[in-house]
């Protein structure tokens, strides 16, 4: 295994180009769930340079705090609260240009100004998890982190 990462690059597109076959490098070789959520949000929080990246898990009737990296978060969220509990309610993509104006939006940290959540579907076409990233620029995400994390999390939930 590499011990760091190598993004190379110029447009965020390309960032996750080189990003992505490295995550997957990194984790095929490795069977354990937390273990590898642990590095995949090192890795995208690192290598793309945002402010927060982690898991919540879906356990029982909330969320529950995973692998992340970044700041302290809080723990436990209900579905249909927040904007991972509406991703996980809605079964949708949110993004989230400012997240004052998000109605409903839990702060973890005052920092944080932006944000994209991804739902991650086992077999059954269940959200098993959400995938959280937060920077602390408005509008930092698109259809680039879009497709590129949605792609990712088709991977990750292949392993529930
Ligand atoms: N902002 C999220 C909560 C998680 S933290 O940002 C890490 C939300 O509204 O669901």
């Amino acid at each position: 295994m590499a011990e760091e990462l190598a993004i190379q690059g110029e447009t965020k597109n390309d960032k996750y180009l080189s990003l992505m076959p490295q995550i997957k490098a990194l984790t095929e070789g490795e069977q354990d769930l937390i273990a590898n959520l642990s590095n995949i949000s090192s890795a995208i929080k690192y290598g793309m340079n945002f402010f927060w990246v982690g898991f919540y898990l879906v356990k029982a009737d909330e969320l529950v705090l995973g692998p992340f990296q970044g700041s302290i978060a809080c723990t436990r969220i209900k579905l249909g609260k927040g904007v991972c509990g509406k991703s996980w309610e809605s079964q949708k993509i949110i993004i989230v240009d400012d997240v004052d104006q998000f109605p409903g939006h839990i702060a973890c940290s005052s920092a944080s100004k932006s944000e994209i959540v991804v739902p991650i579907f086992n077999s059954k076409n269940e959200v098993v998890a959400v995938l959280d990233v937060d920077d602390d620029k408005y509008a930092t995400f698109d259809t680039t982190d879009q497709v590129h994390l949605e792609e990712l999390c088709k991977r990750i939930g292949s392993w529930f």
